[in-house]
């Protein structure tokens, strides 16, 4: 059987930390809002994997279709001997992607969630004896300290999980994937596409309810943590199309005038009826833009792939050599 490490790469206490702050500050700001890392407890993983099993959510079916197709494409392009992945979750559409990659030795997903990561583990370590697993319970968004693993290396992030992230949040994340690539490594990039705003909305707002049993986990993820008295109950799901910035939102909006008490930061939060806490941004997003942003971040779209409907896109984005006048003392050390 492949080897198999666990690391957590923050002190046991930090995230606790860190959903203390996110919830004091999102929720005293106007308008209320929560950063959606904190809808992936157990439950929230379990949720999330129902939700790409729904008809209605196209994104992981579309984007398992072009790993399908170009899946020997991207092993050529690649010949990685590191796999690592952002945001891992269930690793289901990895699989693919570790069948072609006959070069591969090491797989090092990466994810806030503990039970998604060993619940993974435990499925490709059956599949995969080849592999050492390594993987790493960690805030993608707090700088990339990957394991000494050898190259190339390829960084899949797949899901447009990209797209969950602000344009701003976007911008360093992907500064900080471009300080961990050297020359030979890429990024795997997975991005949902721009569309008819009908399908988009019910992708996020599914009949059968489970993505508005998803948006309303985080409020359970804040009872359990932090002693709040939130009743699920109180809210209804809403999810919304915004033209101007291209994304999806997702919101919870409060039944009636309320106070919810949340005693481990000793505070009280009022919503008025109909108030909305934003939960989630998904970003959608056209070949241009992605090009752009990965510019920006100092990488050249290399390839593009789409489904046979080009509702979502695979690229593949190589390091552009910094210019030496840019490169600090750090950049030049080895893997
Ligand atoms: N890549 C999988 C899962 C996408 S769901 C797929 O394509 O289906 C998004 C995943 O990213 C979840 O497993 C969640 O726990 C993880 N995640 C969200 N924010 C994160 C963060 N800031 N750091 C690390 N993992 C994060
Ligand atoms: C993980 N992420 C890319 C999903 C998305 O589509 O934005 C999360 C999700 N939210 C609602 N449904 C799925």
């Amino acid at each position: 059987m492949s080897p198999f490490a666990l690391t957590r790469t923050l002190p046991a206490d930090a995230t606790a930390a860190a959903l203390r702050a996110d919830v004091a500050e999102g929720l005293t700001r106007e308008p209320k809002q929560l950063p959606p890392k904190w809808f992936y407890d157990a439950r929230g993983s379990e949720l999330f994997d129902r939700i790409t099993r729904l008809p209605a959510y196209y994104p992981t079916r579309a984007e398992r279709e072009i790993l399908l197709v170009h899946a020997a494409d991207i092993a050529a392009a690649t010949g990685a001997r590191t796999l690592v992945e952002l945001g891992s979750g269930s690793s289901d559409k990895t699989r693919h992607l570790l069948r072609a990659l006959t070069s591969l030795d090491h797989y090092v997903p990466v994810d806030v969630s503990e039970s998604a990561l060993t619940g993974a583990a435990r499925a490709l370590l059956a599949e995969q004896p080849r592999l050492a697993v390594h993987a790493l319970v960690a805030d993608f968004q707090q700088g990339l300290a990957l394991p000494s693993t050898p190259g190339p290396r390829l960084v899949a992030f797949l899901g447009s999980t990209i797209g969950n992230l602000q344009p701003g949040e976007r911008a360093v994340f992907l500064a900080s994937v471009r300080a961990a690539l050297e020359p030979g490594d890429a990024l795997l990039l997975g991005t949902d596409l721009v569309k008819d705003e009908q399908v988009l909305v019910r992708a996020y707002d599914d009949p059968e309810g489970v993505t508005a049993a998803f948006n309303k986990n985080v409020l359970a993820v804040i009872d359990r943590e932090l002693g709040a008295d939130f009743d699920p109950g109180d809210f209804d799901h809403v999810a919304l199309w915004d033209r101007e910035h291209e994304w999806i939102e997702m919101r919870l909006r409060a039944r009636t005038a309320l106070t919810v008490k949340i005693p481990a930061l000793d505070l009280a939060v009022g919503f008025d009826a109909g108030e909305e806490l934003r939960t989630e941004v998904s970003a959608k997003f056209r070949r241009t833009g992605v090009r752009a942003e990965l510019a920006a971040a100092g990488m050249r779209l290399a390839h593009w792939w789409t489904d046979h409907a080009d509702r979502f896109a695979l690229c593949l984005a190589v390091p552009e050599p910094v210019p030496e006048a840019g490169r600090g003392a750090a950049d030049r050390g080895g893997r």
